[in-house]
């Protein structure tokens, strides 16, 4: 938004991340988000979040993106957005009359229905401190971006979706993204087409519900590519030739048929959850969203079934995990799939060392007995087995000769990405297992 021409100021309450943030340290790794901050100086500031109060009364739109991690039955922990919702009703409670009303809008991911139960704490905030005019209108803002292309898909999206049932808020929202709507913001940055970002209005439930659909859908797509995956190693097809041909139908699009160890992340998995968990509260039974989630579970269980086909026993082996973010670029390891294989291999007796570019470090305080490292080929010297995880560049890169001088026999690699030159690797005296890749091939 600052980039984009807006004034924006970010409220957080940890403090050492704003300390942080305000000298240009970005507190996770995402590319190019450090560059975007310096190129926003000038409009864009941190502060702790004590200045809620003075936020309420001086900015025209506050967008609440608080984290709504996954609570014990599976829906959405609402506890962060219920805690700001309130201090927001106390602040705008004691705060002069304003000239337009504030117009609220949520960016963290809430089952359909928070947008009310949002206003609702506002209120009762209010009314907690004695206020009386609840000048504050709601919207819901679901934001789409990846992690590892944040920065690109926040500038360039494929749509912007706010539901909201004011129109003022729709206005001050229509106002805040026309410079990306339109792309019209000056920028020095990917050349891109001149075409309008669709602008998709819609009421506060419809918008909560585009988000879970849409991660939904791919999650799903993609544990359905996995199926197929599974059915072409019983056959004898090859899923990435499959997928090929199924993907160049406009109607199944090629994006997100990747087979391998699933999805993972700080989303997918959250937010079927929380769907599945929604359809509960009305007692309705989603069968193919559990199969989604039945499916990716199992995707990770057959690692360890193919490490144990050709290794037999586990117990002492040494297993390599190669990647261990939930995915490339970004150091993120919520849902990762690394994590749960090194649980299991611990349990088979399994001893393991696991590298990444940038997670190593915090994979180490995560999973025990993991020896991390931040070369590739530190993890493959003497290694029994190694485990494709995250489709790194520099794992892609892997060189199949010097990895086979440095395994240990019968120099397994499983692919979990189905990211390596299988004939390569076999070429270079490499045991190569990926999924779905046919008889010969997988
Ligand atoms: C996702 C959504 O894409 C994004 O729109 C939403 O805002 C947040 O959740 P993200 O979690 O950053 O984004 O990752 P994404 O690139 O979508 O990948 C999710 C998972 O699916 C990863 O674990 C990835 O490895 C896996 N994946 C993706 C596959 O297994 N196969 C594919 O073909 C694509």
């Amino acid at each position: 938004m600052a980039y984009v021409g807006h004034t924006v100021t970010c409220l957080d309450n940890n403090q050492e991340r704003v300390a942080g943030l305000r000298e240009g340290r970005v507190p996770f790794y995402e590319p190019g988000l450090k560059e975007l901050i310096v190129r926003s100086a000038g409009r864009l500031h941190f502060a702790g979040s004590e200045r809620l109060a003075e936020a309420v009364r001086e900015v025209d739109v506050l967008f609440v993106a608080v984290g709504t991690p996954q609570g014990g039955d599976g829906s959405a922990d609402l506890s962060n957005v219920a805690d700001v919702a309130r201090a927001m009703g106390c602040a705008l409670a004691g705060s002069p009359p304003r000239e337009f009303p504030l117009v609220v809008v949520n960016k963290s991911t809430v089952p359909v229905g928070s947008a009310y139960y949002v206003s609702t704490l506002i209120n009762d905030g209010i009314d907690d401190a004695g206020g009386e005019d609840a000048k504050f209108r709601v919207a819901s803002n679901p934001e789409f971006l990846r992690e590892g292309s944040a920065v690109h898909d926040s500038l360039f999206p494929d749509r912007v979706v706010v539901g909201t049932d004011s129109r003022e808020a729709l206005d001050a929202l229509r106002t805040l993204y026309t410079p990306i709507v339109e792309q019209s913001f000056p920028t020095e940055w990917d050349p891109r087409p001149k075409v309008a970002v669709p602008f998709v209005t819609t009421d506060l439930a419809s918008a909560e519900m585009i988000k879970y659909a849409a991660n939904a859908f791919l999650a799903t797509k993609i544990s359905f590519i996995n199926e197929v995956a599974n059915l072409c190693e019983l056959v004898g097809a090859d899923v990435s030739e499959v997928a090929y041909g199924v993907g160049l139908d406009d109607r199944v699009g090629s994006r997100f048929l990747s087979a391998g160890l699933g999805w993972g992340g700080s989303c997918f998995p959250k937010d079927v959850a929380a769907l599945r968990a929604t359809a509960r509260k009305y007692e309705y039974e989603t069968p193919l969203l559990d199969a989604a989630a039945a499916v990716n579970e199992r995707q990770r269980r057959r690692v360890i079934h193919k490490l144990q086909q050709d290794l037999h026993s586990l117990e002492g082996k040494r297993v390599a995990l190669l990647g261990l973010s939930f995915k490339p670029n970004t150091d993120d390891l919520r849902g990762a799939p690394s994590l749960t294989i090194a649980g299991a291999l611990n349990s088979l007796g399994a001893r393991i060392v696991g590298y990444d570019p940038v997670a190593a470090k915090a994979a180490a305080k995560l999973v025990p007995d993991i020896q991390a490292v931040l070369d590739p080929y530190e993890a493959l010297e003497g290694a029994h087995a190694a485990v494709v995880v995250t489709e790194w560049e520099e794992v892609r890169g892997l060189d199949p000769l010097k990895a086979a001088s440095l395994m240990r026999d019968p120099k397994l690699i499983v692919d979990g990405r189905n990211a390596l030159d299988a004939a390569a690797l076999r070429e270079a005296g490499l045991l190569y297992r990926g999924f779905g890749r046919g008889y010969d091939k997988g």
